[in-house]
């Protein structure tokens, strides 16, 4: 019988062609790992965080979140814990210049990133401007909500030193205050946004 049938060519054909398929695919679906990239845990690992312009190094397991370093494992207190989940805004701090809420970022990913919490906002003894407004309009009841309303405000004012209320309360739209101190914050915000506030 000839061994270099059509049915064996056919058959040579289709097992190189399903190889090579086969080759193709793992290389495609296979992507080449990033050459910096590696495991963390799951047990502690060292970071160093800048911390309102300060560099803090701890140990945390990669679960933990920023708020929690902050809070717990470092002594920045003023970003609070209320919903852990994203809802709320009690827990907001800057990175690289945006809001974030610290329950929803994980400490090892804040890692070289640039870190302000309300206490950063304290400069040579002296609060911000937005932090006196807050307590000058008694903006505040039982105070879980400000640190984040400060931290959300600063950010505005930042970008748009004279905002509208509307712009205002968008801007804080991420956070909530369940006391009954929302016309205080917003009266407060527009006193620091017109420098109605004591020097
Ligand atoms: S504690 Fe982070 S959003 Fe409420
Ligand atoms: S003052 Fe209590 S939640 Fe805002």
């Amino acid at each position: 019988m000839n061994p270099f049938s059509r049915r064996s060519f056919l058959k040579g054909l289709g097992t190189s062609a399903i190889a090579t398929a086969a080759r193709g695919l793992r290389a495609a679906d296979v992507p080449a790992p990033p050459p910096e990239a590696h495991t963390l845990g799951p047990g502690e690992t060292e970071i160093t965080l800048h911390i309102n312009g300060q560099a803090r190094s701890l140990r945390v397991e990669p679960r933990v979140t920023l708020l929690d370093a902050l809070r717990n494992r470092l002594e920045y207190t003023a970003a609070k814990e209320v919903c852990d989940r994203g809802t709320c805004g009690a827990c907001t701090v800057s990175v690289d210049g945006r809001t974030m809420y610290a329950c929803m970022v994980l400490a090892v990913d804040a890692v070289g990133k640039n870190i302000t919490t309300t206490e950063g906002l304290v400069r040579e003894g002296k609060q911000d401007v937005v932090q006196r407004a807050f307590v000058e309009n008694d903006a505040l009841m039982c105070g879980f909500c400000t640190p984040g309303f400060i931290m959300s405000t600063r950010a505005l004012l930042d970008k748009n030193p004279h905002p509208t209320r509307a712009q205002i309360v968008k801007a804080c739209s991420g956070n909530l205050c369940r006391c009954g101190a929302q016309p205080h914050i917003l009266a407060a915000i527009e006193k620091a946004a017109n420098g109605e506030v004591s020097a």
